[in-house]
């Protein structure tokens, strides 16, 4: 078995040191009511601290308490109460002498209204699509445009307040920003749409705006997908030059790191090389990138969720192409999200203590 030693270098990100290359990838827990993370959030990220991951980066977390929240019990940052309770979340992590990192998440054409309490608003979406060809919502106005880049704005210089080591836009998944960046779900023709510098406009805005406001040296990564809700195999980029003018200009408005989610990270991202998403974007941005998907197990997240079981896996394939440098970071989810022991465990070589996943780890905090 080769040694794992390639997972346990540091890296530093603008300035952010990482004891190792391991990330916890951002899980949506559903156990934060009124949307404020309370102390069994606390300790649930503390325990990954103490058990030794490299970088954490939150669930996904609401800007605001209107149009971005979906999903039951999800937490935001918008409101005092949360702030307090997000504060919470980073004096445990760092008093265990962790690193932790907020992703903000606005649901966008993927909110289900009905899940809220204010099911009278209206899901915000470029052009109204949650599902190409089928308009469901009122395509935003300029002014709502500039409410929710002022809002995410505000979100990640309340997380800074907060004490957050460095903030993630998510801009995967079909949500907000990832149906600005599809041509298939933003088919507007007015600045914020048309080419790729239209469509990322929005995105850019955010970024250059939220530098400004915490500085030059504070991270900044940005979550990116290629595939969709609805389409697993939709390629938002269709060429690796396509993945370079949108990466290029996410770079110019002053993005630090992308984190390329894939369902499987070994999956080569286009014809006539192994590399993975997060290995082009490296190579095409010159930026670091974090890889994740199916890392330690054997099947992918989404038939997770339907009740699909996996067992533990082989990391020699992760190793390989650790070795080779295609990507800096490896985010880990299912693994960590059941086991707050996963890195330790790596680390001693203990494989034969770990666990298989199934869908059950999702109703607790361990
Ligand atoms: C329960 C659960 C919740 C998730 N919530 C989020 C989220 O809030 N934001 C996000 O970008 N990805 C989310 N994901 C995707 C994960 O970050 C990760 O990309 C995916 O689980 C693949 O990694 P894994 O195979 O190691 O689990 C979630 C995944 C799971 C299993």
């Amino acid at each position: 078995m080769p040694s794992t030693d390639v997972l346990f270098r540091s890296f530093t990100l603008n300035g952010m040191a990482i004891p190792n290359r391991i990330v916890m990838a951002p899980m949506t827990r559903s156990f934060s009511p009124g949307a404020v993370p309370g102390e069994d959030v606390a300790a649930y990220y503390r325990r990954r601290a103490e058990g030794g991951v490299g970088l954490i980066l939150t669930e996904g977390v609401h800007p605001n308490t209107t149009t971005a929240d979906g999903t039951p019990n999800v937490p935001t940052i918008a409101t005092a109460e949360s702030q307090a309770g997000w504060k919470n979340v980073v004096d445990g992590v760092h008093a265990a002498g962790g690193l932790i990192g907020i992703q903000i998440w606005h649901e966008g054409p993927m909110r289900k209204p009905e899940n809220t309490g204010h099911p009278e608003i209206e899901s915000w979406s470029p052009s109204g699509f949650n599902i190409p060809g089928k308009q469901k919502w009122t395509p935003m106005d300029e002014a709502e445009i500039e409410q929710a880049i002022t809002e995410f704005v505000d979100a990640a210089v309340a997380a800074k307040a907060a004490g957050f080591d460095c903030v993630e836009f998510h801009g995967a998944h079909s949500y907000l920003l990832d149906s600005f960046f599809w041509d298939k779900t933003n088919l507007r023709d007015d600045q914020w749409g048309g080419d790729w510098e239209g469509r990322t406009r929005m995105a850019c805005e955010i970024i250059r705006r939220t530098r400004e406001k915490v500085g030059a040296d504070y991270p900044l990564i940005i979550r990116i997908s290629q595939w969709k809700q609805i389409d697993f195999d939709a390629k938002a980029a269709s060429n690796p030059d396509e993945f370079a003018v949108w990466l290029g200009l996410l770079k110019d408005a002053g993005i630090d790191a992308f984190h390329c989610s894939q369902r499987r990270f070994w999956e080569p991202e286009f014809e006539g090389s192994d590399l993975n998403c997060a290995g082009w974007a490296k190579k095409l941005s010159g930026l670091p990138t974090i890889s994740v998907g199916s890392v330690g197990l054997s099947g992918e997240f989404v038939a997770a969720y339907s009740g699909e079981a996996s067992e533990p896996a082989s990391l020699d394939r992760l190793i390989e192409m650790m070795e080779r440098d295609e990507f800096d970071l490896i985010a880990v989810g299912r693994a960590l999200l059941q086991d707050p022991e996963w890195v330790q465990k790596v680390r001693d070589g203990r494989n034969d203590e770990l666990m298989s996943f199934t869908k059950e780890a999702l109703g607790k905090l361990y």
